[in-house]
Protein backbone atom coordinates (compact mmCIF):
# COMPACT_ATOMS: atom_id res chain seq x y z
CA UNK A 1 0.00 0.00 0.00
CA UNK A 2 1.29 4.01 -1.14
CA UNK A 3 2.00 6.40 2.06
CA UNK A 4 0.56 8.67 -0.55
CA UNK A 5 -2.81 6.74 -1.06
CA UNK A 6 -4.83 6.74 1.76
CA UNK A 7 -6.45 3.48 2.22
CA UNK A 8 -10.12 3.36 1.50
CA UNK A 9 -11.99 -0.15 3.10
CA UNK A 10 -15.46 -0.31 1.91
CA UNK A 11 -18.28 -2.54 2.61
CA UNK A 12 -20.92 -3.01 0.08
CA UNK A 13 -24.06 -4.40 1.78
CA UNK A 14 -25.91 -5.07 -1.83
CA UNK A 15 -29.70 -5.76 -1.27
CA UNK A 16 -29.22 -7.02 2.29
CA UNK A 17 -30.29 -5.23 5.73
CA UNK A 18 -33.81 -4.04 7.06
CA UNK A 19 -33.36 -1.16 9.73
CA UNK A 20 -33.98 -3.14 12.69
CA UNK A 21 -31.02 -5.63 12.41
CA UNK A 22 -28.70 -3.10 9.96
CA UNK A 23 -28.98 -0.46 12.92
CA UNK A 24 -27.08 -2.34 15.12
CA UNK A 25 -23.89 -3.38 12.80
CA UNK A 26 -23.97 0.19 11.64
CA UNK A 27 -23.73 1.73 15.49
CA UNK A 28 -20.71 -0.96 16.17
CA UNK A 29 -18.35 -0.04 13.53
CA UNK A 30 -19.07 3.15 14.39
CA UNK A 31 -18.78 2.60 18.10
CA UNK A 32 -15.53 0.92 16.84
CA UNK A 33 -13.91 3.25 14.81
CA UNK A 34 -14.84 5.96 17.23
CA UNK A 35 -11.40 4.13 19.53
CA UNK A 36 -9.32 5.05 16.60
CA UNK A 37 -8.95 8.70 17.24
CA UNK A 38 -6.81 9.77 14.22
CA UNK A 39 -7.90 6.52 11.45
CA UNK A 40 -5.13 5.91 9.24
CA UNK A 41 -8.27 4.55 6.59
CA UNK A 42 -11.38 5.89 4.64
CA UNK A 43 -14.46 3.29 6.16
CA UNK A 44 -17.32 3.06 4.08
CA UNK A 45 -20.63 1.19 3.76
CA UNK A 46 -22.59 1.31 0.67
CA UNK A 47 -25.87 0.29 2.23
CA UNK A 48 -29.65 -0.50 0.18
CA UNK A 49 -30.34 3.04 -0.67
CA UNK A 50 -33.20 2.85 1.85
CA UNK A 51 -31.33 2.65 4.47
CA UNK A 52 -28.66 5.43 3.68
CA UNK A 53 -30.83 8.06 5.19
CA UNK A 54 -30.98 6.13 8.76
CA UNK A 55 -27.27 4.95 8.28
CA UNK A 56 -25.69 8.51 7.52
CA UNK A 57 -27.82 10.09 10.60
CA UNK A 58 -26.29 7.14 12.67
CA UNK A 59 -22.54 7.93 11.38
CA UNK A 60 -23.02 11.55 11.22
CA UNK A 61 -19.55 12.79 13.32
CA UNK A 62 -17.61 9.55 12.68
CA UNK A 63 -15.13 8.09 10.59
CA UNK A 64 -17.85 6.45 8.82
CA UNK A 65 -19.31 7.35 5.63
CA UNK A 66 -22.39 6.23 3.33
CA UNK A 67 -22.67 5.97 -0.03
CA UNK A 68 -25.01 4.28 -2.82
CA UNK A 69 -24.80 1.46 -4.57
CA UNK A 70 -25.81 2.81 -7.92
CA UNK A 71 -27.80 5.98 -9.40
CA UNK A 72 -29.51 7.41 -12.17
CA UNK A 73 -27.46 9.30 -14.72
CA UNK A 74 -29.99 12.16 -14.76
CA UNK A 75 -30.47 14.69 -11.91
CA UNK A 76 -34.11 13.79 -12.22
CA UNK A 77 -37.19 13.24 -14.50
CA UNK A 78 -39.12 10.55 -15.57
CA UNK A 79 -37.18 7.17 -14.58
CA UNK A 80 -39.81 5.31 -12.24
CA UNK A 81 -37.82 3.58 -9.55
CA UNK A 82 -34.92 4.91 -10.15
CA UNK A 83 -32.71 7.25 -7.89
CA UNK A 84 -30.29 10.28 -9.07
CA UNK A 85 -27.07 11.03 -7.32
CA UNK A 86 -28.41 13.94 -6.10
CA UNK A 87 -30.54 12.30 -4.25
CA UNK A 88 -28.41 9.86 -2.29
CA UNK A 89 -26.07 13.13 -1.77
CA UNK A 90 -29.35 14.96 -0.42
CA UNK A 91 -30.07 11.77 1.82
CA UNK A 92 -26.74 11.29 3.44
CA UNK A 93 -24.23 9.84 0.88
CA UNK A 94 -20.93 10.82 -0.02
CA UNK A 95 -20.12 8.22 -2.44
CA UNK A 96 -21.54 6.01 -5.28
CA UNK A 97 -20.20 2.63 -6.85
CA UNK A 98 -20.89 2.60 -10.32
CA UNK A 99 -20.53 -0.42 -12.71
CA UNK A 100 -20.49 -3.24 -10.03
CA UNK A 101 -20.56 -6.56 -12.20
CA UNK A 102 -23.74 -6.94 -10.79
CA UNK A 103 -25.72 -4.37 -12.68
CA UNK A 104 -23.49 -4.81 -15.48
CA UNK A 105 -24.60 -8.29 -16.18
CA UNK A 106 -28.43 -8.11 -14.28
CA UNK A 107 -29.13 -4.55 -16.25
CA UNK A 108 -27.17 -4.53 -19.17
CA UNK A 109 -24.93 -1.59 -18.22
CA UNK A 110 -22.60 -0.74 -20.79
CA UNK A 111 -19.48 1.29 -20.07
CA UNK A 112 -21.05 4.16 -21.54
CA UNK A 113 -23.78 3.93 -19.31
CA UNK A 114 -21.16 3.28 -16.51
CA UNK A 115 -19.46 6.40 -17.35
CA UNK A 116 -22.60 8.39 -17.66
CA UNK A 117 -23.29 7.38 -14.02
CA UNK A 118 -19.63 7.86 -12.65
CA UNK A 119 -20.36 11.70 -14.33
CA UNK A 120 -24.03 12.07 -12.41
CA UNK A 121 -21.72 11.41 -9.46
CA UNK A 122 -18.64 13.98 -9.91
CA UNK A 123 -21.84 16.11 -10.70
CA UNK A 124 -23.60 15.70 -7.39
CA UNK A 125 -20.16 15.75 -5.12
CA UNK A 126 -20.10 12.42 -5.08
CA UNK A 127 -16.73 10.36 -5.24
CA UNK A 128 -17.51 7.50 -7.78
CA UNK A 129 -16.39 4.31 -6.91
CA UNK A 130 -15.82 2.89 -11.13
CA UNK A 131 -16.60 -1.17 -10.67
CA UNK A 132 -14.20 -3.37 -13.20
CA UNK A 133 -13.26 -6.86 -13.48
CA UNK A 134 -12.65 -10.21 -15.89
CA UNK A 135 -15.39 -12.91 -16.04
CA UNK A 136 -13.75 -16.67 -15.23
CA UNK A 137 -13.75 -17.11 -19.10
CA UNK A 138 -12.00 -14.16 -20.16
CA UNK A 139 -9.52 -15.27 -17.88
CA UNK A 140 -9.48 -18.37 -18.98
CA UNK A 141 -9.25 -16.57 -22.21
CA UNK A 142 -6.14 -14.72 -21.46
CA UNK A 143 -8.01 -11.48 -22.28
CA UNK A 144 -7.93 -10.43 -18.42
CA UNK A 145 -6.18 -7.40 -19.33
CA UNK A 146 -7.56 -6.35 -22.54
CA UNK A 147 -11.26 -6.62 -20.87
CA UNK A 148 -10.22 -4.73 -17.82
CA UNK A 149 -8.36 -1.93 -20.03
CA UNK A 150 -11.65 -1.22 -22.19
CA UNK A 151 -13.59 -0.91 -18.95
CA UNK A 152 -11.20 1.31 -17.42
CA UNK A 153 -10.50 3.72 -20.92
CA UNK A 154 -14.72 3.88 -21.12
CA UNK A 155 -15.84 3.67 -18.11
CA UNK A 156 -14.17 6.35 -16.40
CA UNK A 157 -15.68 10.18 -15.56
CA UNK A 158 -15.09 13.01 -17.50
CA UNK A 159 -12.93 15.18 -15.14
CA UNK A 160 -11.77 12.31 -12.91
CA UNK A 161 -9.16 13.12 -10.48
CA UNK A 162 -7.95 11.24 -7.36
CA UNK A 163 -10.25 13.35 -5.14
CA UNK A 164 -13.76 12.18 -6.95
CA UNK A 165 -12.64 8.72 -8.24
CA UNK A 166 -12.14 5.26 -7.17
CA UNK A 167 -11.33 2.12 -9.08
CA UNK A 168 -12.35 -1.00 -7.82
CA UNK A 169 -10.85 -4.19 -9.44
CA UNK A 170 -13.53 -7.23 -9.11
CA UNK A 171 -12.64 -10.30 -10.32
CA UNK A 172 -16.06 -11.48 -11.41
CA UNK A 173 -15.54 -15.26 -10.49
CA UNK A 174 -14.21 -14.09 -7.76
CA UNK A 175 -17.15 -12.21 -6.32
CA UNK A 176 -19.25 -14.34 -3.22
CA UNK A 177 -17.16 -17.90 -4.53
CA UNK A 178 -14.79 -17.77 -1.34
CA UNK A 179 -12.53 -17.48 -4.45
CA UNK A 180 -9.26 -15.40 -4.96
CA UNK A 181 -6.75 -14.50 -7.46
CA UNK A 182 -3.45 -14.75 -6.21
CA UNK A 183 -1.11 -11.81 -4.38
CA UNK A 184 0.70 -12.01 -7.79
CA UNK A 185 -2.24 -12.06 -10.04
CA UNK A 186 -3.92 -9.31 -8.62
CA UNK A 187 -0.45 -7.07 -8.41
CA UNK A 188 -0.39 -7.36 -12.34
CA UNK A 189 -3.96 -6.57 -12.62
CA UNK A 190 -3.59 -3.30 -10.26
CA UNK A 191 -0.39 -2.13 -11.99
CA UNK A 192 -1.96 -2.48 -15.19
CA UNK A 193 -5.18 -0.19 -13.78
CA UNK A 194 -2.70 2.50 -13.04
CA UNK A 195 -0.77 2.41 -16.41
CA UNK A 196 -3.88 3.17 -18.09
CA UNK A 197 -5.11 5.68 -15.17
CA UNK A 198 -1.75 7.54 -15.91
CA UNK A 199 -2.16 7.44 -19.98
CA UNK A 200 -6.40 8.36 -19.37
CA UNK A 201 -5.39 11.13 -16.34
CA UNK A 202 -1.48 12.02 -16.79
CA UNK A 203 -0.58 11.55 -13.03
CA UNK A 204 -2.60 8.41 -11.72
CA UNK A 205 -0.31 7.96 -8.47
CA UNK A 206 -2.62 9.35 -6.46
CA UNK A 207 -5.59 7.54 -7.31
CA UNK A 208 -6.61 4.77 -5.54
CA UNK A 209 -7.55 1.23 -6.88
CA UNK A 210 -9.45 -1.03 -4.55
CA UNK A 211 -9.57 -5.07 -4.33
CA UNK A 212 -13.09 -6.62 -3.85
CA UNK A 213 -14.27 -10.67 -4.33
CA UNK A 214 -14.73 -12.45 -1.22
CA UNK A 215 -12.15 -10.44 0.96
CA UNK A 216 -12.64 -11.57 4.61
CA UNK A 217 -10.64 -11.18 7.44
CA UNK A 218 -8.91 -13.55 6.98
CA UNK A 219 -7.37 -13.10 3.75
CA UNK A 220 -7.49 -9.18 3.90
CA UNK A 221 -4.01 -8.25 5.32
CA UNK A 222 -2.32 -10.08 2.44
CA UNK A 223 -4.47 -8.59 -0.18
CA UNK A 224 -4.08 -5.41 0.98
CA UNK A 225 -0.27 -5.56 1.37
CA UNK A 226 0.00 -5.94 -2.52
CA UNK A 227 1.23 -3.21 -4.55
CA UNK A 228 -0.67 -1.31 -5.97
CA UNK A 229 -3.76 -1.96 -3.60
CA UNK A 230 -5.18 1.02 -2.10
CA UNK A 231 -8.22 -0.88 0.30
CA UNK A 232 -11.15 -3.30 -0.49
CA UNK A 233 -14.86 -3.57 -1.66
CA UNK A 234 -16.19 -5.84 0.98
CA UNK A 235 -19.81 -7.91 -0.23
CA UNK A 236 -20.49 -11.18 2.71
CA UNK A 237 -17.45 -10.13 5.32
CA UNK A 238 -19.51 -6.41 5.19
CA UNK A 239 -22.66 -7.20 6.46
CA UNK A 240 -21.47 -7.50 10.29
CA UNK A 241 -19.28 -5.27 12.46
CA UNK A 242 -17.47 -8.41 13.88
CA UNK A 243 -16.71 -9.94 10.37
CA UNK A 244 -16.07 -6.24 8.77
CA UNK A 245 -13.65 -4.94 11.48
CA UNK A 246 -10.85 -7.29 11.01
CA UNK A 247 -10.45 -5.95 7.48
CA UNK A 248 -11.10 -2.37 8.65
CA UNK A 249 -8.07 -2.95 11.20
CA UNK A 250 -5.68 -4.12 8.31
CA UNK A 251 -5.08 -0.55 7.22
CA UNK A 252 -5.90 1.60 10.11
P1 LIG B 1 -18.00 -10.58 -1.75
O1 LIG B 1 -17.05 -9.90 -0.78
O2 LIG B 1 -19.23 -11.11 -1.08
O3 LIG B 1 -17.29 -11.59 -2.60
O4 LIG B 1 -18.53 -9.42 -2.74
C1 LIG B 1 -17.63 -8.58 -3.35
C2 LIG B 1 -18.37 -7.50 -4.01
O5 LIG B 1 -19.04 -7.70 -5.00
C3 LIG B 1 -18.28 -6.15 -3.41
O6 LIG B 1 -18.80 -5.17 -4.25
Amino acid sequence: MSKQRRPLIAGNWKMNGLAGSAAPELQELVKRAGEHSDPACDILICPPATLIDKMAGLAKGSAVKIGGQDCHANESGAHTGDISAEMLKDTGADYCIVGHSERRADHGESNAVVKAKAEAALRAGLTAIVCVGETLAEREGDKTLDVISDQVRNSLPEGATAGNTVIAYEPVWAIGTGKTPTPEDVAVVHAHIRKELGSLMGDSEAVRVLYGGSVKGSNAAELMAVENVDGALVGGASLKASDFWPIVETSI
